[in-house]
């Protein structure tokens, strides 16, 4: 979801191109730039829909991929000191050229990024003509306020302007007035803003900002002046703030794509890495001791999780895992949460399962709860990532990065550390550590049993069957249940097939009416329990003509297909059976012409609510 990059110093506008394509995996539909200099082919840019100059600023957007921005920049040659650049997501107004950001005042002196949503916009629009605006986002209105209240200090116009915001940004801002910083505002979006000698720089993420000297990660309701070699930080008074420098901090490598065509697959064969490497953190009794001390799971009487999409998929099981050992737990999608009435519980722990760290969402709901004084625990897969800072404590997965917008190695080690700290929960309560020590052998045999290169024949193959389908649907019972949920949405979100997933014995009450002899149903068999059950909800499906995907362990042989999983216990079941549903997916996106490193209209990182 959007991003933003600005620097100030030599090639600053190489600079930024180069740290809008790091930002590219959040995901975008339109890209821009917008500097101060006017050494650019003149003769090419005053003929060109993409460029709009205004004495020495100028404002450079495409629609489309960073490539396209490229081809515009490649033949202007513009060369300028200081510049901001951003790669918008759409929220307010389809992807076009004069929606893309940079937004620029009437007066041509202020030009600005927005990350964020400005929920009062309309309202604000309404100080000026609606000739004034010509694009249909909420962020243009913030270069017009800009000019309007300009007070003859460019800090303090902005921090004047930011009162008058109700929603959340993060913004980058040039003006001609004071041609030698770029300014900052933060509230409720991340960004980072850093130096070097010679070198200001303004980034969405830690990992994707180029800087030695210094890194500060602002809070809400922070301002930044960003200067050659210098970056000044202030609170919503604007007195000076001194923050913790995170330059040295670790960075996530974001890796590259090797052999591979594409990052889902690499990601879905690192799987057995990540798991390995997310329980070998926190393989003992001392490790999971810092994360949550002995004191504090003795008194934790009810655990509550929150996330969205995959990573609430992945809470499902850690539900399942909590409350099979005794404890009491729910788990809610953070977005519904923050609207739903909650009566807290005491001796509550709540956890936040989030592979970026910066999903809006979730840290607005972590807020909730912080408020409601509980306990709160972060599960991320990146370091210092927003939601680190929020939390009371943090667990990480580590997984490595994910860039494919499609989570895949990130779930399985959500998963895999849910397990972990069910078995640590249950070893403290019963006070035996060797229970846990139990369990981390176990999950680190679980991980080696996915041998990925077996199986991929078999899931091309289903991915060949189903790929014309125009809807799908996956069953299950309890475990099952939430493996199809996961399964569904991986299938849909990168081949644009229709698909959802039902609690098996629940089809007959209404959706079963839709199952004819043109639709798959696939069907998970991996608990014991409920076999009879799932098998009798494929009875049902079968006599209506409906093709079922089996995916078991248990020796059956009455499917359309079936793909026999490698036996493990069955509460790890889940962590195997969805791999083959990854692949199935990832095979069927790449049937079907689809790129599912980057599907339509999704974000890597969803930074608004
Ligand atoms: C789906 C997917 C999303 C994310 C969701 C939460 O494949 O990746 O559903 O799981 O947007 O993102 P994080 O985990 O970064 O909070």
């Amino acid at each position: 979801m959007c991003g933003i990059y600005g620097y100030i110093g030599r090639n600053s506008i190489n600079e930024v191109m180069g740290g809008l394509k790091r930002l590219e995996y959040r995901g975008y539909d339109s890209a821009g730039i917008a500097f101060i200099g006017d050494n650019l082919d003149c003769e090419y840019a005053d003929n060109n829909e993409h460029i709009k100059r205004f004495k020495n600023l100028t404002v450079i957007k495409s629609e489309g991929q960073m490539s396209c921005l490229e081809e515009v920049i490649n033949k202007c040659l513009p060369i300028g000191d200081i510049a901001i650049g951003h790669t918008r997501w759409a929220t307010h107004g389809k992807p076009s050229v004069a929606n893309a950001h940079p937004h620029i005042s009437k007066n041509g002196k202020w030009v600005i990024v927005h990350n964020g949503i400005i929920e009062n916009f309309e309202e604000l629009k309404k100080q000026f003509s609606p000739k004034r605006f010509v694009s249909d986002t909420d962020s243009e209105v913030v270069a017009h306020l800009l000019e309007k209240y300009y007070d003859g200090s460019a800090l303090s116009t902005l921090n004047k302007v930011c009162r008058m915001i109700k929603g959340s940004f993060a913004l980058a801002v040039l003006t001609t007035y004071e041609k030698d910083k770029i300014l900052v505002a933060k509230y409720g979006s991340p960004v980072v803003v850093g130096c070097d000698e010679e070198a200001g720089v303004v980034c969405s993420d830690l990992n994707s900002i180029k800087v030695g000297k210094c890194a500060f990660i602002l809070e809400d309701n922070q301002f930044a002046v960003v200067e050659k070699g210098n970056v000044s930080v202030y609170d919503e008074n604007l007195k000076p703030k001194k923050l913790k420098n995170m330059a040295d901090c670790h960075r996530e490598e974001r890796g590259n794509l090797g052999n591979y065509s594409h990052f889902m697959l690499k990601e879905i064969d690192e799987i057995p890495r990540a798991i390995t490497r997310t329980i070998e953190q926190y393989n003992s009794y001392e490790k999971m001791r810092t994360v949550l001390p002995l004191n504090v799971v003795r008194k934790i009487k009810k655990i509550l999780i929150i996330g969205c999409g995959t990573a609430y998929h992945a809470g499902l099981i850690g539900k399942r895992l909590f409350e099979e050992i005794g404890i009491k737990s729910e788990v809610e999608i953070a977005s519904e949460f923050r609207y739903n009435t909650f009566i807290p519980e005491k001796n509550t722990l709540a956890i936040f399962v989030s592979q970026s760290g910066e999903t809006a969402d979730t840290i607005k709901a972590l807020s909730k709860c912080k408020e409601n004084n509980l306990l709160t625990l972060a599960m991320t897969n990146v370091k210092n990532s927003s939601i680190c800072f929020v939390a009371d404590r943090v667990i990480y997965t580590s997984a490595g990065a994910e860039i494919g917008v499609a989570s895949t190695k990130a779930y399985n080690s959500q998963v895999a550390l849910f397990y972990l700290i069910s078995s640590y929960f249950k070893s403290v309560l019963d006070d035996n550590a060797k229970d846990f020590d139990r369990e981390v052998v176990k999950l680190l045999d679980v991980a080696k049993v996915i041998s990925h290169n077996k199986i991929k024949p078999i899931c091309q193959k289903v991915a060949d069957e189903i790929y014309q389908s125009k809807s799908i649907y996956m069953i299950g019972r309890g475990l099952d249940y939430d493996l199809a949920r996961e399964a569904s949405l991986k299938l849909k979100e990168i081949s644009y097939i229709h698909c959802e997933a039902y609690p098996a014995g629940e089809l007959k009450h209404g959706t079963i009416s839709l199952i004819d002899d043109k639709t798959f149903v696939f069907s998970f068999i991996t608990q014991k329990m409920v076999k009879d059950k799932t098998q009798s909800s494929e009875k049902e499906i079968s006599a209506r003509g409906g093709k079922i995907i089996k995916l078991t362990q248990f020796e059956e042989n009455n499917a359309f297909m079936q793909l026999s999983l490698p036996e493990v216990e069955e509460k790890y079941m889940p962590l195997i059976a969805v791999v083959y549903m990854q692949l199935i997916s990832y095979y069927t996106s790449v049937r079907l012409g689809n790129n599912p490193d980057k599907p339509r209209s999704l974000a890597k990182s969803v930074t608004v609510e």
